[in-house]
């Protein structure tokens, strides 16, 4: 069976959705699920972009052991300097340099002819070779780029050195068979491609990233590039679930197989999401919320009888548990060690202490306390900022026939401010509070909440976007209170723009 390289791009193009930006320690906290998780190579950003960027590719590389770090760069000096630097001293790292070749790119985006772009190729993975031995080029939108130019690029980079050819089908743009075949083309046309590594990156604006990345290691790609839960650029990436669920559900006809532990799938998923705040769709294939439920009596009535009636894959599978175990306040630590180990979190002493401190007052508020509900303990602990705004307290009147008003306290750095608001609402009054602390303007970009477990005492987790001059942000928080768990979120999304913008907090 052809072994397959999985190169994870969560922390790249899957965070640049909108949204989806993540801190430099939020990385390194996905970075070390995704190495659980056994994927081959994390792209973990674009030094160059930015300081949270350099800093969070730096803090992975130095964070993971056994995956390869790829750091992002264009065929420019300076680029490939902020990669170099950033992974410094790093044995598994890679670079990952690349151009537009498309005509649409090369007359309006970059205004060059093809021999520039040649020449450029050349020259810059010559340059990359100062820093690095394992180097990866992309011919950006390489589908719409007309096939005998892509050859002949292909054979540059080849030739200069590069050890990976990627081949982004960066629209989303084309059909499995048309991609195949450029796949091939590649492979038969090209002097030396025998020696490196062929990698696909396929956008799913037509719904047919998986589709594509199937058909190219057909053809003779050994490397994908996927994100978690399909995050990434407009309708994102091929889904790093759903490839690998794929070609282990259907082994029968895929000759080919990756290293990833399938069990860890759904943790690495739901971690994703309270990190990000974005959340899958329920019908979203192997993760959505929808996936293993029966609606229809028929289904269920074949299910209860043999379980493979309708379902192809079993939770366990994904490392979803079919029950979750419910937890109370008899619950002693040691079955809080045991379920966060089965959802492969490690935290230290100090932070474990944390959580199952808040574990008990959540007990103590509601008396069964779900897996969901642990996890979000989590991400919050781990989430909150050592010197970023805190929530003391705020109080809110509110009713049918009053305006409604919020007075709110927050903590910044052994400073205490308070500030009153009225607003259309009660969470609009406190949002409204909270902007008049820190003084930023924002604008509320997306609004979300929703139920932790079940119930009428279920939690309330609140998932919001922010856009903070310019950037989007974005928070969450949960509580018993949705007021309470809306102005925790607010203020995370403010703490997370606070330390990508000024790395402050930390
Ligand atoms: O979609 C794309 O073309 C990319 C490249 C940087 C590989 O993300
Ligand atoms: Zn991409």
């Amino acid at each position: 069976m052809k072994r397959i390289k999985i190169f994870d791009t969560t922390l790249r193009d899957g965070e640049q959705s909108p949204g989806a930006s993540m801190t430099p320690d939020e990385k390194v906290e996905m970075a070390l699920m995704l190495e659980a998780l056994g994927v081959d190579l994390i792209e973990a950003g674009f030094p160059v972009s930015s300081p949270a960027q350099f800093e969070g590719v730096k803090k992975v590389s130095q964070a993971v052991v056994k995956p390869t770090v790829v750091a992002l760069a264009r065929c420019v000096e300076s680029d490939i300097d902020a990669a170099g630097e950033a992974l410094k001293n790093i044995k598994n790292r890679r670079i990952h340099v690349f151009i537009a070749t498309s005509p649409i790119h090369r007359k309006y985006k970059l205004r060059m002819e093809k021999e520039e772009i040649l020449k450029r190729i050349e020259n810059y993975i010559n340059y990359a070779k100062k820093y690095f031995s394992d180097i990866e080029f992309s011919p950006e939108d390489a589908s719409r780029t007309e096939l005998p130019f892509l050859v002949e690029v292909v054979k540059t980079a080849v030739k200069a050195g590069a050890t990976t050819i990627n081949i982004p089908d960066t629209v989303g743009y084309s059909l499995p068979e048309e991609f195949a075949n450029i796949i091939k083309t590649i492979k038969e046309g090209v002097p030396g491609i025998e020696n490196v590594d062929i990698s696909v990156h396929c956008h799913n604006d037509l719904g047919l990233a998986l589709i594509n990345s199937i058909y190219a290691v057909k053809n003779g790609a050994n490397q994908v590039e996927v994100t978690l839960n399909g995050i990434g650029e407009r309708a994102g990436n091929c889904a790093l679930e759903e490839f690998v669920m794929a070609s282990k559900v259907r082994r029968d006809l895929l000759d080919f197989g990756t290293n990833i532990n399938p069990e860890f799938i759904y943790p690495a998923s739901r971690l994703l999401v309270h990190i990000t705040g974005i959340i899958p769709s329920r019908n979203k294939p192997i993760i959505g919320e929808n996936v293993f439920l029966h609606e229809s009596g028929i289904h269920q009535d074949g299910v209860l009888k043999m379980r493979e009636t309708y379902e192809i894959m079993k939770p366990e599978d994904i490392g979803r548990p079919s029950e979750s175990l419910v937890l109370g306040r008899h619950s002693g630590r040691h079955a809080i060690k045991k379920k966060l180990e089965s959802y492969s979190v490690k935290l230290d002493e100090e932070k474990f202490q944390r959580v199952f401190e808040r574990f008990l007052e959540l007990a103590d508020k509601k008396k069964e306390v779900f897996d969901d509900d642990l996890i979000s303990i989590v991400s919050d602990v781990l989430r909150e900022p050592i010197n970023g705004y805190r929530l003391m307290h705020f109080h809110v009147h509110t009713g049918n026939t009053l305006l409604p008003t919020a007075t709110v306290k927050l903590e910044f750095k052994d400073d205490e401010f308070e500030a009153a608001e009225t607003g259309n609402g009660p969470i609009d009054a406190i949002f409204k509070a909270i902007d008049r602390i820190t003084g930023l303007k924002t604008k509320l970009y997306e609004y979300i909440i929703q139920a932790v477990g079940s119930g009428k005492n279920a939690q309330g987790e609140v998932k919001l976007t922010l856009e903070i001059e310019g950037q989007f942000s974005s928070g969450r928080g949960i509580s018993t209170d949705i007021v309470e768990a809306s102005a925790i979120a607010y203020i995370n999304a403010i703490n997370k723009h606070l330390i990508i913008k000024n790395g402050l907090l930390r």
